[in-house]
């Protein structure tokens, strides 16, 4: 079983990247393999919202990092998500993804655990959190919690280094998240099958 994480920081190694690790090491200690991928410095593009991937089964963009994190995302059991708090939210690069990840493959997704984990130097983590919650609440996602909101704080990565509290909380979110894919594995192997869904009504206010 595999755990996919995406650092959404420009910093490659920083602040996010040391929380995600702590949380990957975790999951490898509790026999996940995992791997970590950058979302980089190169411009993302937004949603465009044109539908052309649910003809494709794809983004219609092929010219950044979110069709490559696309196809890694197929074949992941679990994913954790890091952003760096930017203005009290998420990274405009993680969000960009994020729209056109979910957008172009959510279904590949569905059902799956997934957390998001933030990194600030002082405030917004909870809106942040918030923010990455609705993706997965959306895509029927299994939300996995830790001992506390996924959050760690530092401007530098040895600030985040010092952040005893913080660091827990990224080992217990690693440790839920193994436990969980095992469960859920189990169940699979027992045949208990994924809830039938109903066909989506979509009630539009303005009619
Ligand atoms: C554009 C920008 C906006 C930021 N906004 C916030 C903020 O709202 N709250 C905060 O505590 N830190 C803010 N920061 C600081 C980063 O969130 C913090 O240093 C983070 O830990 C960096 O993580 P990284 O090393 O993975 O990029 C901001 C940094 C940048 C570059």
């Amino acid at each position: 079983m595999k755990v996919l994480l995406i650092n959404g920081s420009p910093n490659e190694k920083g602040c996010t990247f040391t929380a995600l690790s702590e949380a990957a090491a975790e999951l490898e200690k509790n026999g996940i393999e995992t791997e970590i991928v950058w979302t980089g410095t190169k411009p993302v593009r937004g949603c465009i919202g044109c539908g052309g991937c649910a003809k494709l089964g794809k983004c219609v963009f092929d010219d950044d990092v979110v069709n490559s994190i696309l196809e890694k995302a197929k074949t992941a059991d679990g994913y954790i998500f890091g952003s760096p708090v930017h203005y009290a939210a998420m990274s405009g690069t993680m969000a960009c993804v994020l729209d056109r990840l979910f957008m172009s493959g959510g279904s590949h997704m569905r059902f799956k655990p997934a957390a998001g984990v933030c990194s600030a130097r002082r405030a917004g983590t909870t809106a942040t959190y918030d923010q990455f919650n609705k993706y997965f609440g959306i895509n029927r996602m299994i939300g996995v919690p830790s001992q506390y909101w996924n959050m760690v704080h530092g401007k530098t990565s040895d600030d985040v280094k010092k952040d005893e509290e913080g660091l827990q909380i990224m080992r217990t979110l690693g440790r839920n998240m193994a436990w969980l894919l095992k469960v859920l594995k189990c169940a699979e192997e027992n045949g208990i099958e994924l809830p039938k869904q109903e066909a989506p009504v979509k009630t539009n206010f303005i009619r």
